[in-house]
């Protein structure tokens, strides 16, 4: 399962007058994209994530800044530290994130599958747990 998330190379187009870079629905990201969201000012010391979704896929981009994503499948963990505009993460479903470490000014986005659904969610790491054992 965790196998599944992979770092996905991102186009850039170099530039002196700044790089470039885009994504692209079912080319970059194995979905259409339905959503994307932002974390920004975040505190030093702040963590975000701490959930799992049952369905929604994601590709987490560090526009500005790094943090630390770490990756749960239920058996195995895998901590990934992002700090470039141009490198994408892709998080398939049932994987429980932690993202923290963030450096001053980081902008976490993240391009999803889904419109924001709450029942999609696990909030709670056991009930997540026995759902990702169960399936694996
Ligand atoms: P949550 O997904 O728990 O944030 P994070 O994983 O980054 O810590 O979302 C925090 C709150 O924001 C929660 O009340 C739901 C709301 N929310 C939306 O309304 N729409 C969205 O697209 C997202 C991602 C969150």
């Amino acid at each position: 399962m965790i196998d599944s998330c992979k770092l996905v190379d991102l186009p850039k187009i170099p530039d002196a007058r700044g790089n470039l870079t885009f994504v692209e629905a079912d080319r970059h990201v194995p979905f259409s994209i339905k959503r994307i969201y932002y974390l920004y000012d975040v505190p030093g010391g702040a963590a975000r994530g701490g959930h799992a979704h049952r369905e929604l896929q994601q590709l987490m981009i560090s526009m500005s800044g790094s943090f630390d994503v770490t990756l749960d499948d239920g058996r195995r963990r895998r901590r990934i530290h992002l700090n470039r505009s141009y490198l994408g993460l892709y998080i398939c479903p049932m994987i429980w994130r932690e993202i923290d470490n963030f450096s001053s000014g980081a902008v976490c986005m993240v391009v999803a599958s889904h419109f924001y659904d709450e029942n999609d969610y696990f909030r709670d790491y056991n009930m997540f747990l026995k759902e990702a054992v169960y399936e694996g």
